[in-house]
Formats: structure tokens, C-alpha cells, sequence
């Protein structure tokens, strides 16, 4: 029931610090089952995804510890559960990850399918693929997935489709498995090799992340280790993008450059200016926004979670862009509420056309999904006046304190909590 009241139009300067990446904590949160021992992960983002691992691995068993806002100690020594509670599961998509964690220590796992954003179809069939390739079986039965298999041998096993998701089970279902898992068609996305250094740490032997080929040699146990999640490749994008879009200077800090290469090179190619320092870009822009074409893809390529924020800023720029989304099928739904807000956007399947207008207005709106939510915010930021977000929930499960963020940048934005007694009255 809470909103964010946006008073756009104000140029975004100065600094903010990016927090660790969501992709990597969710997956990196499950993996500390394996280690069965206690570990501490440092860089944590403080939102609502990170949360809801933490609750289900206390649900399982497993002892945590707050050290600070961003760092946990969490213990898996004495754990035992192996059926992560259905409420929990269903709020965030990568739950997933819990049935290879589980099935790699215990042999065994349920989890009810994944909540998460709604993207379109999002099947788990080259998860499955990976466990039963391992051995294990699996079953599908009212809404709740079950992997089961005792003695996992390692296996080669050729994914039809890139998938994180996919190639971060295999390796969670690998580690443990007797001899080598050879997985090939993985995805190279940072959070994937981030995943990788983590259960190294751990004792894994895991090779190869980041190319397409990973190898994984099992080990017989796990230890546990102090690790440090990477900066969120999508949160240092998205304020790449506010600043851009905008017309503001901002210094983005706490990043790993190279992570954003195929963001930089779109937002030069539409008129920003983008500095790489050592662990920061700076990104600014005076001129016009000049029209491009975007195609997203796995990466290096132009990563889908930066499209809809893309398309917002494109939506007034000189002349008519293209966006070709190649991952999702259901990843246009924000455009209805930027039409509203007077932007001219066509959809035909998976592409957009983008008639630039020269300013898009304030508007009621309400965020879909965690990434249109924030292309939302930066539209809002972008227009003169006053709009308000609804369903934020989505916003923060993947932005640590967007508003303080943004308030630091010279951002008007407030949270507003929605008054019951006075909603009550009004129906
Ligand atoms: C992850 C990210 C998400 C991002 C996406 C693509 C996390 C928690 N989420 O999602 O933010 O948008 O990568 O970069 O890291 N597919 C199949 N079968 C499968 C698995 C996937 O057909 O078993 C398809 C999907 O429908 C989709 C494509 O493969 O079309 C990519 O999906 P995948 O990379 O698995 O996305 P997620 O891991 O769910």
C-alpha cells in the first residue's frame, strides 16, 4: 500500500555508492548450504529478495547472524530441512535455487514453483535437465517441485537454452557429484562467475565460468569462508540511465566497469557521456538524445533487465529507436503506463518502435515488474510535475534505499505510506 511521489524534472548530480549485486546474493544465499559450515557474506543488498532468502534458510535450519546492514554470518552446520515453505518460495523467483543447493547436500528438495516477476512463460526444464543428467529425479505435483537422487555422479550436459538459472543449478547440483559435470551453453553473466569464486572459496572446484563451457570437479565437502558479494551490474545501470536521461552528472561509485560495457557503448551511442574509472563511471549529458537500436541478449550482450529503463530514456529522444527484446515475452508491459504519460510507443511482438516525443508528462502509474518499476521511477524523474508509482513492493525487491539514493542525487521522491483509516472510509 505504499507509493513513491515523484517531482520530476530536476537534472540528477553528484554521487551514489551501487550495492552488492541481487543476482548474485540470491543464488550465493542458497550455495551456503553446500559449505555446511559458517559463512560470512559481506555486500549484501538490504532488499526485500535478500530478505526473503535469509527467512528461508532460518526456515531450514540454518543459523544467521547480523553483523552489519550488509553482512550476515550464516551458519548451515546443523540444518536439516529440505522443503523450503511454500509462502516463502513463492515471492521471489530464484527459490529455484534452493532445490540445487538442497539436492546437492541432502539429496532431496522441494520448493514450491517460483514467484517473481512476471515476464512471460519462465519453465525450469533445463534446471531439470541438469539434475536428472546428475542422477536425480524429479516430479512436478500441485504447484510444488520435487528433486530427489542420493548419489549424484557427475555428467556432460549441453543446455538447449542459455539460462542463468540453468547454469547456476547445475553448478549448485555439481559441486558434491562424484567425478566431472562438464556443462556446456552456459550463461556468462557476471553473477554466474561471482556464484562460481563463492563455492571456490567454499572448496569447490568449479572452472570456467564466464566462457560457455564450465567444468566442475566434485568434491566430497565443503567448508565455509568469507566472501563479498560483486557490485549489481543492473542497480549501477539503472542510475547510468537516471543520470542520462535526465540531462544530470552523476559519479557512480562501487562498480566494475567492464560489468557495464554493454551499457556504456548503448548510452554513448545515444549521446551520453560515460568516464570508466578505476571502480566508478561518471555519466553525463548536454545535448540531444539521439535514437538507437537495441537488441537484448545473453551476456556480453545488452542485458534485458536495462530495457525497459532504456526505452524510457529513447522515449524522448530526436528521431525514432527500436528495441528487440530476446529474452522475455511479455517484457513491453510498462509502455501503457508511458503512454499515459504521453510517449509514443508501438509494440509488435517482441519489438518496439520508438517515436521520440519532446517530453513526457506526469501520470498516475503503477510499476508491473522490479525493472519496468524502476524505468518508471526514471520516467517520473524525467517529467515536470508531480506522479505517483503504485506497487512499489516490486521496486524494492531490488534497489537497497532507492529514495535516500536518489534524494543524495538532488532527486524530489517520497515514500508514501497509504493512510488505512483513510482508505477504509473511502470504500
Ligand atoms: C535471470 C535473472 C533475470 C534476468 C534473466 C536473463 C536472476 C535471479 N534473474 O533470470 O533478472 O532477466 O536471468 O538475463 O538472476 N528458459 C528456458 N528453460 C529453462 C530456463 C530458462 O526455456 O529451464 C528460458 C527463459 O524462458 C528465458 C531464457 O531462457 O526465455 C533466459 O532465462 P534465464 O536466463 O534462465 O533467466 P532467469 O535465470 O530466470
Amino acid at each position: 500500500m505504499e507509493k513513491f511521489v515523484i517531482n520530476g524534472g530536476v537534472p540528477l548530480k553528484g554521487e551514489v555508492e551501487i550495492s552488492g549485486a541481487k543476482n548474485a546474493a540470491v543464488a550465493i544465499l542458497p550455495a551456503t548450504i553446500l559449505a555446511a559450515g559458517k559463512c560470512v557474506v559481506e555486500n549484501l543488498p538490504a532488499i526485500s529478495d535478500v530478505d526473503v532468502s535469509l527467512h528461508i534458510l532460518q526456515a531450514l535450519g540454518a543459523q544467521i547472524r547480523l553483523l552489519n546492514r550488509n553482512t550476515y554470518e550464516i551458519d548451515t552446520t546443523f540444518m536439516t530441512g529440505t522443503e523450503v515453505p511454500d509462502d516463502l518460495s513463492r515471492q521471489m523467483r530464484a527459490s529455484y535455487y534452493f532445490l540445487g543447493a538442497l539436492l546437492s547436500r541432502f539429496g532431496r528438495a522441494q520448493v514450491a514453483m517460483p514467484g517473481g516477476c512476471n515476464l512471460g512463460p519462465r519453465p525450469i526444464d533445463q534446471h531439470l535437465k541438469a539434475f536428472s543428467a546428475l542422477g536425480a529425479a524429479d516430479s512436478v505435483d500441485y504447484g510444488m517441485i520435487s528433486v530427489r537422487g542420493k548419489e549424484l555422479t557427475g555428467a556432460h550436459v549441453f543446455f538447449d537454452k542459455v539460462s542463468v538459472g540453468a547454469t547456476i543449478n547445475g553448478m549448485l547440483s555439481a559441486v558434491m557429484a562424484q567425478g566431472q559435470t562438464v556443462l556446456e551453453n552456459c550463461a556468462k553473466e557476471p553473477h554466474v562467475v561471482d556464484l562460481a569464486n563463492f563455492l571456490n572459496m567454499c572448496g569447490a572446484d568449479v572452472r570456467g565460468a564466464g566462457t560457455d563451457v564450465i567444468k566442475v570437479r566434485g568434491v566430497q565437502r565443503m567448508h565455509g569462508c568469507t566472501y563479498s558479494i560483486i557490485p549489481d551490474q543492473i542497480e549501477a545501470g539503472s542510475y547510468m540511465v537516471a543520470a542520462a536521461a535526465t540531462g544530470g552528472d552523476v559519479l557512480i561509485k562501487n562498480v566494475i566497469p567492464k560489468h557495464l560495457e554493454p551499457i556504456t557503448a548503448k548510452l554513448v551511442m545515444a549521446g551520453a557521456e560515460v568516464q570508466e574509472l578505476d571502480d566508478a563511471v561518471r555519466v553525463s549529458r548536454t545535448g540531444e538524445i539521439r535514437p538507437i537500436k537495441i537488441n537484448t541478449m545473453p551476456h556480453p550482450g545488452f542485458p534485458t533487465d536495462m530495457q525497459p529503463l532504456m526505452s524510457v530514456m529513447l522515449s524522448v529522444a530526436d528521431g525514432t529507436s527500436t528495441v528487440t527484446e530476446g529474452i522475455w515475452d511479455n517484457r513491453f508491459r510498462y509502455v501503457d503506463e508511458l503512454t499515459k504519460m504521453g510517449a509514443n510507443i508501438q509494440v509488435d511482438g517482441q519489438v518496439a518502435v520508438i517515436e521520440g516525443v519532446p517530453e513526457l508528462m506526469p501520470a498516475p502509474l503503477r510499476a508491473s515488474d522490479l525493472r519496468a518499476g524502476a524505468a518508471l521511477v526514471v520516467a517520473a524523474l524525467m517529467a515536470n510535475g508531480t506522479s505517483e508509482i503504485d506497487e512499489i513492493s516490486h521496486i524494492e525487491r531490488g534497489y537497497e534505499r532507492i529514495v535516500e539514493k536518489l534524494e543524495a542525487l538532488g532527486a524530489d521522491i517520497r515514500r508514501v505510506e497509504r493512510n488505512p483509516a483513510a482508505l477504509s472510509q473511502a470504500l
